[in-house]
């Protein structure tokens, strides 16, 4: 399969976007079953029409995804909601009036509209509106409610430039949106509002304390803390191995000059043994490394600068085909919570 590549400036108003050929064309490819990877303000997405249970299941094919691992659906007009849902509970139509289009995901008593292959069979639906002009006008645009886990193959890092969709799926999907670098760059706030407290299932775009901040109480990290916990998964998708760079990665604990010391006696340790070491560190301690390689993904003193730069750094080592990568740590709390949770998963909760 040819994979075509449509580039869309996000720099463009709506109604610009919405006439641009290239959507149209992607649209139409979506509502004839066909998968096209577009981009959100969090990730790259592969979508497909979430009622069409054939175009749902070649997503699981192109990513090689478990087939009991459900997809988010992505919608771009509140009355898609009201069509895939049985009930808006009032927590979530404060957080909605708050916080979408954004990066949070709400899971909600599903109305069975959707393909049962996008729910993996659960009584509910995933459901979030993505803030980007471009996934925006191609969903407005397709008007169907588009099924989109991260268009990565499964295990791997998500994208967060299109070079990585077509890096991992070229060939295999139907097309891609060029519409340049994501931009918070870490997935999405997973967060289940069907209980009577709502439950936090993946942190991601939008804080702990940000939900807080709207509700009140929430319930849920202190099971998210350690991302390969033993405990029966809420959110399927988190008992997985995600995020894996191809070496294997420590993460070091420790503050200021220690963690330095830290990352390099083990660095030298392991390059004793013949082999190829690389630090992931951040713009305040780049220079301090002797490493094969040393990526600094963004500054420590903003974490979103991190959260934006972390997923590429993971792919720049597999490049560089390095065996061990030590990685600094984040605060757990704020932005570091999303942070720590994929860099525990990608270290499979290795941390010293
Ligand atoms: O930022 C994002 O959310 C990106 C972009 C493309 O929108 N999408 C994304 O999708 O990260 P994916 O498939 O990689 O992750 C979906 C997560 C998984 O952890 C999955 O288990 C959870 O959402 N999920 C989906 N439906 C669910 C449901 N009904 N109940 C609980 N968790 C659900
Ligand atoms: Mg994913």
């Amino acid at each position: 399969m040819n994979t075509h590549v449509w580039t869309v400036s996000p720099n463009q108003s709506a109604v610009q976007l919405k006439d641009h050929p290239a959507i149209r064309e992607a649209a139409a490819r979506l509502r004839a079953g066909e998968l096209v990877a577009f981009p959100t303000e969090t990730v790259y997405g592969l979508g497909a029409d979430a009622t069409n249970d054939a175009a749902v299941q070649a997503i699981f094919t192109a990513k090689g995804r478990p087939g009991d691992n459900p997809l988010i659906v992505h919608i771009g007009t509140r009355s898609q909601l009201v069509d895939i849902v049985t009930r808006i509970p009032p927590a979530a139509e404060k957080l909605i009036d708050r916080f979408w289009p954004g990066p949070l995901t709400l899971v909600f008593p599903s109305a069975g509209k959707v393909s049962t292959e996008v729910t993996a069979g659960l009584p509910t639906v995933a459901v979030r509106m993505p803030d980007h002009p471009v996934g925006m006008a191609l969903l407005q645009t397709a008007r169907c409610p588009i099924a989109a886990p991260s268009a990565n193959r499964s295990g791997r890092p998500s994208p967060t430039e299109v070079k990585h969709v077509l890096d991992d799926l070229s060939g295999r999907i139907s097309g891609a949106i060029d519409g340049g670098e994501t931009g918070f760059g870490l997935e999405s706030t997973v967060l289940d509002v069907t209980g009577d407290v709502p439950e936090l299932l993946r942190p991601g775009g939008v804080t702990l304390e940000q939900l807080e901040q709207v509700l009140g109480t929430v319930k849920g990290p202190a099971s998210l803390a350690n991302g390969t916990s033993e405990q029966a998964p809420r959110s399927p998708g988190m008992k997985y191995r995600h995020y894996a760079p191809q070496g294997e990665m420590i993460l070091v604990r420790g503050s200021g000059d220690e963690i330095v010391q830290r990352i390099q006696s083990l660095t030298d340790h392991y390059r004793a043994q013949g082999l190829k070491v690389g630090v992931l560190t951040t713009e305040e301690h780049q220079d301090d490394y002797d490493a094969d390689v040393v990526i600094a993904c963004g500054r420590r003193d903003n974490l979103p600068s991190i959260a934006h730069g972390l997923y590429r750094a993971l792919r720049q080592f597999d490049e560089a085909g390095i065996e061990y990568i030590l990685s600094e740590t984040f605060p757990e709390s704020g932005w570091g919570a999303p942070i720590m949770n994929r860099l525990r998963k990608a270290a499979d909760g290795r941390i010293v």
